[in-house]
Formats: C-alpha cells, sequence, structure tokens
C-alpha cells in the first residue's frame, strides 16, 4: 500500500480544497493508498507537522474556499541571511520523508512551490506538481486552477463599476492582482467590457490613455472602465491603481475614482470550472503516483489533462505575448492597452 503526503504552499485560492480532495479521495479509493497532509505548506514537513487525511476529512470541502491544510510562503532552499546557524531545512523534509515512509509528496502551489518541487525531486524524493494560482502564469499548463474564480470575481466587480462610472460620468480604475503576468487583466478586462485594459507585458503611455479618454469623451462616452494589472510599471510607493487614477486625472481633467480588489481575488468559494479543473488535477495526480511515473507536474493543455517534467516549467514565467490572440481580438474592439494612440 502506497502512502503519500499532500500540501498546499503559497497564495492561497479558491480550488485548493477540490485538489485536494481530487487526490486524496482517488488515492484512497481507486488506489488504497494512505494520505498524509502536512499543515502549513513545507513548513509542515519540516517540521512533521500533519494529519491523516481519511473520508470524513474530505467531506464538504469541494466548495470551500481557502485550505483546510493552510499554506505558507516557506522556501527551503532559500538562504536567509542570519548570523545563527540555519535549520538545514532540506535535509528535514528528506529525513521526515524517509521517517514517515512516504511514496511520495504532491506539491500544490504556484511557481515558487514547483521550483522548490523540482529541487527536492533532483534530490531523489518522489514529487508531483500540482500548478495552483490565481495569476494562471505556470508555464506549461494553459491553465491553473483558482484563475478562474479570480477572473470571475474581477468581472462581478467590474459590471459594478460601469454603474457607478455612467453615474457620475467619471473614470473608474480597477487594480487586480496578478503579479507580473496580466492575464487576471486581461481575461476580466474583456468579459467586463473594460475600455482601456494595462497588463506589465504592454508598456503603456499615459499621453495615448488620455488621448483615448478624451477621444471617447468627444463621441459621448462620458465615462470609461481602466482594468490596471497590480505588476505594470510605477512608482515602488504607489499601488498601480492609485498612480494610473492619478496620472489619468492630472492629464485628462476627468475625475476618476481608483479600487484596488486585493484579496478579494483570493476568497470563497471556486467556480464550477475550478473545481472541475483542481478535481482533474487532482485524480491525474493520483494516477500518475499509481504509475509511479514521479518528478512530473500536472497539466491542462488543448482541453488534455496530462504532464510535464517539474524541471520544464521550475523557474519559468507563462507571460502574455503580444500576438496573444486575446490582445488582437480586444484591439478589434477597440480596447486600448495604452501603447497605441
Ligand atoms: O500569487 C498570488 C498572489 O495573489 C499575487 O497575485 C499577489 O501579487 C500575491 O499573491 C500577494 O502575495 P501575499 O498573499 O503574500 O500578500
Amino acid at each position: 500500500m502506497k502512502r503519500i503526503g499532500i500540501l498546499t504552499s503559497g497564495g492561497d485560492c479558491p480550488g485548493l480544497n477540490a485538489a485536494i480532495r481530487g487526490v486524496a479521495k482517488t488515492a484512497m479509493l481507486e488506489y488504497g493508498m494512505e494520505v498524509l497532509g502536512f499543515i502549513d505548506g513545507f513548513r509542515g514537513i519540516i517540521d512533521k507537522e500533519y494529519v491523516t487525511i481519511n473520508e470524513n476529512s474530505l467531506s464538504g470541502i469541494l466548495t470551500m474556499g481557502g485550505t483546510i491544510l493552510g499554506t505558507s510562503r516557506e522556501k527551503p532552499f532559500k538562504k536567509n541571511k542570519s548570523i545563527f546557524k540555519e535549520t538545514d531545512k532540506p535535509g528535514n523534509i528528506k529525513k521526515h520523508y524517509k521517517e514517515l515512509g512516504l511514496d511520495c509528496l504532491v506539491c500544490i502551489g504556484g511557481n515558487g512551490t514547483l521550483k522548490t518541487a523540482n529541487l527536492l525531486s533532483q534530490e531523489g524524493l518522489n514529487i508531483i506538481g500540482l500548478p495552483k494560482t490565481i495569476d494562471n502564469d505556470v508555464w506549461g499548463t494553459d491553465l491553473s486552477f483558482g484563475f478562474d474564480s479570480a477572473v470571475s470575481i474581477c468581472t462581478d466587480a467590474i459590471d459594478r463599476l460601469h454603474t457607478t462610472g455612467n453615474s457620475h460620468k467619471r473614470i473608474m480604475v480597477i487594480e487586480v492582482m496578478g503579479h507580473h503576468a496580466g492575464w487576471i487583466a486581461l481575461f476580466a478586462g474583456i468579459a467586463g467590457g473594460g475600455d482601456i485594459i494595462l497588463v506589465p507585458e504592454i508598456q503603456y503611455d499615459i499621453k495615448k490613455i488620455s488621448r483615448y479618454i478624451k477621444d471617447r469623451y468627444s463621441k459621448g462616452k462620458t465615462y470609461s472602465i481602466v482594468v490596471v494589472a497590480e505588476g505594470i510599471e510605477r512608482p515602488e510607493n504607489k499601488t498601480a491603481g492609485r498612480y494610473i487614477a492619478e496620472q489619468i486625472e492630472n492629464y485628462s481633467g476627468y475625475e476618476t475614482r481608483e479600487t484596488v480588489l486585493g484579496y478579494i481575488q483570493r476568497g470563497g468559494t471556486p467556480t464550477p470550472m475550478d473545481r472541475v479543473l483542481a478535481t482533474s488535477f487532482g485524480g491525474h495526480a493520483a494516477k500518475l503516483i499509481a504509475q509511479e511515473n514521479y518528478g512530473q507536474m500536472v497539466t491542462m493543455v488543448a482541453n488534455q489533462i496530462s504532464s510535464i517534467p517539474l524541471s520544464e516549467t521550475a523557474g519559468r514565467l507563462k507571460l502574455i505575448t503580444k500576438d496573444h490572440y486575446l490582445v488582437e481580438r480586444a484591439r478589434n474592439l477597440g480596447v486600448c492597452f495604452g501603447d497605441e494612440y
């Protein structure tokens, strides 16, 4: 009977519990495996803090936001500058992996987690990675779970900004997450009918944005929606939303207000699509373990669930390309990306 461990690491998101359930339930029911859940990401296996997962522990968690195991941004291989002798975290992980008789460790997380997962795999542990992040910036998979839920939350917020912007004839700026990528801004901007979409991958010029807004006004469009990814170029001491709102008001003279959605994008119940994606990823992870096909990250490519070696994705970011089909479609609709006007 195989015994596996699961941990959730990095920023939380809707769908994490669906993924835990997908891995654990398939492992137990389909393959007769034992399942341990480590507390708060890699910190749990470093400190040997874990729970035994059974069917009861999984009951009702499919629709629950967050992660029943907890998470952290612990980076075991990161050398800290402390003058004190630091714990050999990778050594502890290997030691506890062995002491607990694990056959595999399933690491559910984003880029940082998958980088650690790859290093542990290279150290000889049997590892499977699942791509989780609202940013959707994991290289090698079309989708990470958490992304659809974040886009849904942002789209609802943008829908609401249309009515208040229209009533006050204001420029409404909404800042969304995404770290160094603009996927949430691009998808939610299109879904919510944004007029201007600013992403880190496309250099913007505030003068062009202001010209675009003035042109809209001259055509009787008395309000505009500006969707801004948090990672765009801006001064360190200002949020992207605040900076762009100030710049637009200064250059165009129009009344402008900003909304920073923040952690609302990471909370609450997963969308049905994220539940299905996370469940599928989890079940496929259990299948890879049964096949002893380790050192893999589960992927969704062209609507097919598969996997690639962790070494292929580790340290790489999936960013929007200028010729991405959605950028072209949006431009054809008259959406401004701040680079042409
Ligand atoms: O990676 C997910 C994410 O929400 C990013 O979009 C955001 O920049 C970051 O996490 C925030 O990190 P933290 O949760 O540590 O504040």
